[in-house]
């Protein structure tokens, strides 16, 4: 399938993004590695959806912002993701992990991704950070 490109987001919808995803990450689960992480989708007709990063005692149980983020929306039967943005504490932004591009890939196709930290704004779109994805010709519908 070949990338669809999203509307781009107007600067009060990135900011609202952000700050979601700044909240969100304050919810982090994080007591194993302290590193706090927040994801806000931008969902169809302007709603956000957040995650934030939830870690377990069996460390590679952990799931990630971004992916609580998709399936929490998926779930709750949301989609139409045109942006997402992702927030920590550190001093510069965090690209998302290969695991959450790659389910991004999957569910958002070529979103743009906005990455927050430190006092800077990032933005790529995914297929920048994930040029060459896993794919089956196109994710079972
Ligand atoms: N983490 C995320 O939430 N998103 C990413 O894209 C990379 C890493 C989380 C997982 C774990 O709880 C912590 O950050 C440290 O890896």
């Amino acid at each position: 399938m070949s990338p669809t490109r999203h509307r781009p987001l107007s600067p009060d919808e990135k900011g609202r993004l952000v700050a979601a995803a700044h909240e969100a990450k304050e919810r982090a689960v994080a007591p194993y590695s302290k590193f706090r992480v927040g994801a806000a989708l931008l969902c169809d007709g302007g709603r956000i959806v957040t995650g934030c990063n939830v870690e377990s005692a069996s460390y590679g149980l952990t799931v990630c912002a971004e992916r609580t983020a998709v399936f929490k929306a998926l779930s709750d039967g949301i989609g139409g993701f045109r942006a997402v943005a992702v927030a920590t504490d550190a001093d510069t932004p965090t690209p998302p992990c290969g695991a959450c591009r790659q389910v991004m890939w999957d569910q958002c196709r070529d979103i743009e991704v906005v990455m927050s930290a430190g006092g800077t704004v990032l933005h790529r779109r995914l297929s920048e950070l994930f040029p060459q994805p896993f794919e089956f010709g196109g994710p079972p519908r």
